[in-house]
């Protein structure tokens, strides 16, 4: 029977996890602070190790730096109150099998134990957990809780110190460049620069020489040599934005540039030897742009040794509210107001409303609403008319023939159905919802026949 130690300086915590570890078919040993779990796991080698970040003796963090130091790669889960990006990048680059965060969905809890066991038992895969003693990182500044936003912290951690190059994927406004930031911060290159290049901004015929440098005589106007961007970025890393935008002649040189991690500056014939990390982004999907003729197929392997897709913000729901938070606070420091939050339809709203341009378009529209707000509250009205009649799911019928008169009525009497069924039917509430009075709301009910 596999063991599975318990770490938690909680009785009643230690006590449920054994009951439904137990249930699944473990052994549980059970520790109550950090200095008896390190003896525990040297002693009696469980599978997998479940401990608290927090406890008031030795802490998780702790615990799980010593063991790694002696070796010992058993897959230990930290539990956690709260997860935050510098939390979770660090975790997962101390060697933290996985993280999973308080209070407890057991099913997820049960299948991260059983992973974690059976990866123990996989003698291979053992190796694959072999992670450097991560230093500690500077808070990357992203903010989001969400399953989805927690598993691309987590895909930052593993790759940071690899010094692969990395391919970050997802729609535009997702946060592609601030992954980028956080894998180079979370890297043993912290300290050397961060250079980025925006591809799809820079006019083709210049590219090449912003990239690799140019000797003077180059061309006509280039008096005096100038290093490329490559070139600052040695022992540090690059990011190139926007790759899909990059010209296949550039694609070609920026291949030999992987391959054999040289190239020469324009109009040269020095060759220059670089080490330089290389980041890039899209928002296109690459692998078809690559189908379709546009982008090397070469290239595109090389790049894409590692992808990280971060999700659009409309499979993340979850997170607006902390983001939202976050923006509001944020610009009311700036534009000096005092602003304390959204109401309750407004932040409805933003949670219901599909973000086409992602967090971007959230953080913009928070800047907004802070500029608009008269209050200390953010209202309906202070947030733009698209997201105010796009969330009622409402469209107007443009039938031919129909008068405006009657296409309103129908909007109103869809948007009255649908703020009631929000509203679980519950008068006061939709007629609050809707800034009417109750008894216009039953008026315009008994009007559009939706008594019931
Ligand atoms: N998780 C997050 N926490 C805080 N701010 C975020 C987060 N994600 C994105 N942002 C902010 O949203 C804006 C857009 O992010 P970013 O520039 O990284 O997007 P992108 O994916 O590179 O977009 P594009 O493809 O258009 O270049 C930035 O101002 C960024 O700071
Ligand atoms: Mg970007």
């Amino acid at each position: 029977m596999p063991k599975v130690l318990v770490v938690d300086d909680e009785e009643s915590v230690r006590q449920m996890l054994k009951d439904v570890l137990e249930n699944d078919g473990y052994k549980v040993l059970l520790s109550a602070d950090g200095r008896d779990a390190i003896k525990k796991i040297n002693e009696m080698t469980p599978e997998a190790v479940l401990l608290d970040i927090r406890m008031s003796e030795t802490d998780g963090m702790a615990v799980l730096e010593i063991i790694r130091k002696t070796g010992n790669m058993v897959p230990i889960i930290l539990m956690t109150a709260f997860g935050t990006t510098d939390m979770a990048i660090q975790a997962m680059q101390a060697g933290a099998f996985d993280y999973i965060i308080k209070p407890f969905n057991l099913d997820e809890l049960v299948l991260t134990v059983r992973k974690a066991v059976s990866m123990q038992q996989l003698a291979a895969e053992v190796t694959a957990l072999r992670e450097e003693l991560g230093q500690k990182t500077e808070n990357a500044r992203m903010i989001g809780q969400s399953g989805r936003i927690q598993a691309v912290y987590k895909d930052i951690g593993r790759v940071a110190d690899r010094n692969v190059t990395v391919l970050i994927q997802g729609e535009s406004g997702t946060g592609k460049e601030l992954v980028a930031e956080a894998i180079h911060r979370s890297s043993s290159r912290r300290n050397k620069p961060f250079v980025k290049i925006n591809c799809a901004t820079i006019p083709e015929n210049l590219l090449e020489s912003e990239l690799f440098g140019y000797e003077k005589g180059a061309f006509t106007g280039a008096e005096r040599r100038k290093l490329g961007k490559f070139e600052l970025a040695h022992e540090g890393t690059i990011f190139l934005d926007e790759i899909g935008e990059m010209s296949l002649s550039t694609q070609a040189k920026l291949l030999r540039l992987l391959q054999e991690k040289e190239f020469e500056r324009v109009g040269g014939t020095e060759t220059i030897k670089i080490d330089a990390r290389i980041l890039a982004a899209t928002n296109k999907d690459l692998a078809r742009l690559t189908k379709e003729g546009g982008f090397r197929e070469d290239l595109y392997f090389r790049l894409n040794v590692v992808t990280i897709w971060v999700p659009p913000l409309r499979e993340r729901a979850d997170d607006i509210p902390g983001l939202a938070s976050f923006f509001l606070q944020d610009y009311s420091r700036e534009f000096n107001k005092q602003i304390i939050g959204f109401s309750a339809e407004a932040m409805m709203l933003l949670c219901q409303y599909d973000w086409p341009g992602n967090v971007r378009e959230l953080k913009n529209i928070c800047q907004r609403a802070v500029i608009m707000a008269t209050g200390p509250v953010i209202m309906t009205e202070d947030l733009p008319f698209s997201i105010q009649a796009k969330n009622h799911g409402v469209e107007p019928q443009l039938n031919p023939g129909t008068t405006l008169k009657e296409i309103v009525s129908d909007v109103e009497r869809q948007v009255i159905l649908k703020t009631l069924q929000e509203h679980n039917w519950n008068r006061t509430a939709a007629a609050e919802a809707l800034g009417l009075n109750r008894r216009s709301l039953y008026a315009k009910m008994k009007d559009f026949g939706l008594l019931r």
